[in-house]
């Protein structure tokens, strides 16, 4: 622990307290890992006024602009000395994160008190920093405009002058996906959205510089807002009346110097330790682990059944029709087509219609022994579980939407979902049901009722959890909700759509540790009689980034019509996704290249993950596609220089056709050229090369080549390295034969394999004459 990361400097002209911070961050590796340097050159300092910056040598990357606090209907703001500074105090403690310090700022607004402080680690010196508002006599008539604040600490000026730094953005709709934003962290250089919209904000240089702006705490009524002064402030949500006493803000920065992915990777490890979210439901997720298939807006079956037919006989339909052409789903996705919904949209009763199952749910569940997950929107003002319509449930009821505050409701409901087969609640609609209520917006505290209890009742009765359709507070919100294990990060399917470039979103999905769901896709072009009157260009992309996305893959073909051998490059014979370690996401270059279009990054779409197997032996993957001008990456430009791989396995997208091994490092990048379309993308795969016999030979794994991640470990469950040879211990299910591949001195070498009984199988890596079939 000697490294210095951030400083953080206390004083007004000179500087009074310097402490030393350091990280925990690392680079690239997925567990934490103290690392020299990643956050080196960043300083906070802050003044006895609270004025503070974040400069990294001559260059300040955050300039504060003044507090305000709306109260009394009034704006007090330290810029006009109506909120006037009482006293300064100097604060410390330890929590679960090592020992802190605050630098504390106590105003008046009026005959209220307002604290502000700036909380810095020391030991262990995270580099971060963390602003708090500490509302010590509460607000009232505080409400001013909902796409604003009510409080603003931090606020941030945007710089006049262009000083080369680029933002992104996080906000809008599907995990902050839909409006995804990047410009120029300067004046005029693009518009954050603010009020219910807003989320993360990410500025960064060209050398790797980041850093993240973002809520901390009480993730539902936080906000941001632009002002017309070019200011980014952050505190309350600008709906909210009054703010109780003794309430809490927070917003965070987090600072580093290993690039994009990589800080917020390390920020969103820091959050979910502080939050305790555990990877374990996510990790045992049905749905997130193996192949399902869907019924929502895009796939075959959304409110269309086979002609003549109930949804009850085209389910059952599907589950005869799958197992007869062996396509493994293990559950069923059940869209807003089942349940009782009223006028103007809006669930009445979250229970299936007779007209749909003549005779129920469960029957269709012992039929099928399809595990379900179920979709479900906002609620009807009209909805007969609230106690104001006659029911038994606490609710807010508004003029069309309702929101339910009573966690027995969710868990009476969760449990009788059970019978017929609930695994996993996909809550849709959330940015309606948050901003198109009053009491969701007005208070600090209702739409995080409602999403802790959802959460709650979820965990006690067996569930998980889908957002959609959710906005980056209910994103944030789900740090606190272990039974969230994943979210939609783009908008909806629909048969050649570009939905599909999930590589920026998921990166906010991954740190906040949320499996990113693509939605469902069509393995075949055409799908006769759809309902959007529309084809799929290209399948095989779709099923390549699902895979890739290390969250669901859920097809939605008509019945006959699956690519059965395109689809089953996800998965094994019993539908376990053969996925990455990570959620695939774009390279930071390609940032770059979207801010300063100088050729500095790929234009389209290049995002690479991998998979660690083993004892710590890295395997990557890059996927380009849709690439419009031609560009060259390195090993370290794909995020890769912490297992620095020397070669790489090029596949095409009709998979095994031209396969190559090439050298693979920074005097040896990858040309990626306009030959990566969305119809023939690129995939590349690296591997360690093993030297066994005295360093006479040389093995290069590439294993399955007909999956989209041939070395998973979902299949490799092992590799043993001696001195005289390298094996591999593989799983698969009885009877499944699969053909393994690799590299033995150059020579490319296919193995076939069928698993017994046991499920597993060893195979040592050697030269083998017979079964060398090139195919
Ligand atoms: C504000 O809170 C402090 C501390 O609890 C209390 O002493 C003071 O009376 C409160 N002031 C008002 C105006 O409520
Ligand atoms: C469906 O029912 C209608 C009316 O009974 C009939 O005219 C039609 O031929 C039927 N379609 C199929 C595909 O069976
Ligand atoms: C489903 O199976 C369960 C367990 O065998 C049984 O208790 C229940 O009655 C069945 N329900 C229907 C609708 O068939
Ligand atoms: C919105 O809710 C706030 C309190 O939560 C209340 O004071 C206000 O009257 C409500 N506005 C409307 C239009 O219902
Ligand atoms: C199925 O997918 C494979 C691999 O992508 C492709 O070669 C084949 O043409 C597809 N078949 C159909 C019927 O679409
Ligand atoms: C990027 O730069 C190229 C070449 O200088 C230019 O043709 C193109 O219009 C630019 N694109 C954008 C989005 O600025």
């Amino acid at each position: 622990m000697t490294s210095g990361t951030i400083f953080v400097l206390i004083g007004s002209c000179a500087l009074i307290h310097a402490a030393l911070l350091e990280s925990l961050t690392h680079s690239g590796h997925p567990e934490l890992r103290k690392d020299k340097n990643s956050a080196d050159g960043f300083v906070f300092t802050i003044d006895d006024q609270a004025k503070f910056s974040f400069t990294q040598g001559v260059k300040t990357w955050l300039q504060s602009a003044p507090a305000f606090l709306y109260t009394e209907g009034k704006r007090f703001s330290a810029e006009d000395g109506s909120l006037k500074l009482d006293h300064k105090a100097t604060e410390s403690g330890a929590d679960k994160m090592g020992t802190w310090t605050s630098q504390c700022f106590v105003y008046m607004a009026g005959s209220r008190s307002w604290k502000l402080c700036a909380k810095s680690w020391s030991s262990p010196a995270w580099p971060l920093v963390v602003f708090q508002q500490h509302f010590i006599n509460g607000t009232a008539l505080s409400a001013h405009d909902t796409d604003s604040v009510i409080s603003g600490f931090p606020s941030f000026q945007i710089p006049p002058e262009d000083i080369g730094l680029g933002y992104l953005s996080f906000q809008g709709g599907m995990f902050g996906g839909t409006r995804f934003v990047t410009g120029r962290w300067t004046k005029g250089g693009g518009i954050l959205s603010g009020g219910t919209e807003g989320g993360p904000v990410a500025v960064f240089d060209q050398n790797g510089g980041v850093c993240i702006m973002a809520p901390f705490s009480e993730f539902m009524s936080a906000s941001r807002e632009m002002d017309e002064k070019w200011r980014v402030n952050w505190g309350v949500m600008g709906g909210v009346v009054s703010v109780p006493t003794g309430f809490t803000q927070q917003t965070v920065v987090y600072c580093g110097n290993t690039g994009i992915n990589q800080v917020f990777s390390d920020w969103g490890k820091f959050m979910r330790t502080y939050y305790n979210k555990e990877d374990i439901y996510r990790k045992t997720d049905l749905t997130v682990n193996y192949l399902g298939y869907y019924t929502d807006n895009g796939a075959y079956y959304y409110d269309l059944t086979e002609p003549n037919k109930t949804y009850e006989q085209t389910i059952l339909d599907l589950k005869e029709y799958t197992d007869s052409i062996q396509v493994p789903f293990r559950y069923i996705q059940y869209d807003a087509w089942f349940y009782y919904r009223g006028q103007l949209g809006g669930t009445v009763l979250w229970k299936a219609r007779p007209d749909i199952a003549p005779h129920g749910l469960q029957y269709i569940f012992n039929q099928t022994q399809w595990p379900v997950a179920a979709h479900n929107m906002y609620w009807s003002a009209k909805t007969p579980y609230a106690k104001e319509n006659g029911g038994k449930y606490n609710f807010i009821v508004e003029s069309e939407k309702a929101i339910p505050q009573d966690l027995t409701f969710w868990v009476d409901l969760f449990k009788q979902a059970r019978l017929w087969g609930l695994v996993m609640y996909e809550q849709d609609y959330m940015d309606w049901e948050f901003s198109m209520m009053n009491a969701t917006q007005s208070t600090v505290d209702v739409a995080k009722t409602w999403l802790m209890q959802m959460g709650q009742a979820a965990r006690a009765t067996g569930l998980t959890i889908q957002y959609c359709m959710s906005n980056p507070r209910h994103a944030m919100q789900s740090l606190e909700i272990p039974a969230v294990t994943q979210a939609r990060v783009s908008g909806d399917y629909h048969p050649g759509n570009d939905q599909w470039q999930i590589g920026e979103a998921s990166i906010f999905a991954d740190a906040m540790g949320i499996a990113p769901w693509k939605d469902n896709f069509w393995t075949v072009t055409d799908q006769p009689g759809n309902r959007y009157h529309q084809s799929e260009p290209y399948p095989e992309l779709e099923a390549a980034v699902s895979t890739l996305s290390s969250g669901p893959v859920g097809p939605s073909n008509m019945l006959v019509h699956t690519n059965v051998s395109l689809l089953m490059q996800c998965c094994r014979a019993d539908g376990l996704i053969l996925k990455p370690s990570k959620p695939a996401t774009a390279v930071d270059r390609q940032f770059w290249q979207a801010v300063w279009n100088n050729s500095v990054g790929p234009s389209g779409q290049v995002w690479t993950t991998y998979s660690r197997v083993g004892h710590d032996l890295y395997f990557g993957i890059i996927l380009a596609a849709d690439i419009s001008a031609d560009f060259k990456l390195t090993p370290s430009d794909a995020g890769f220089q912490f297992f620095n791989p020397k070669t790489v396995i090029t596949r095409s997208a009709q998979g095994v056709k031209d396969t190559q091994l090439s050298d693979f490092g920074d005097n040896t990048p990858i040309q990626l050229t306009t030959a990566c379309t969305r119809q023939d993308f690129c995939m590349y795969y690296t591997s360690p090369v093993f030297t066994v016999g005295s360093g006479k030979t040389k093995i290069i794994i590439y294993g399955e080549e007909h999956k989209f991640v041939p070395m998973s470990r979902g299949r490799v469950s092992n590799i043993d390295i001696t001195d005289n040879d390298v094996t591999v211990t593989l799983q698969g299910t009885s009877g499944e034969n699969i053909i393994f591949t690799y590299f033995y001195d150059g020579q490319m070498i296919r193995r076939p394999c069928t698993f017994d009984h046991t499920g597993i199988a060893k195979l040592r890596l050697g030269y083998y004459h017979s079964s060398n079939d090139r195919v």
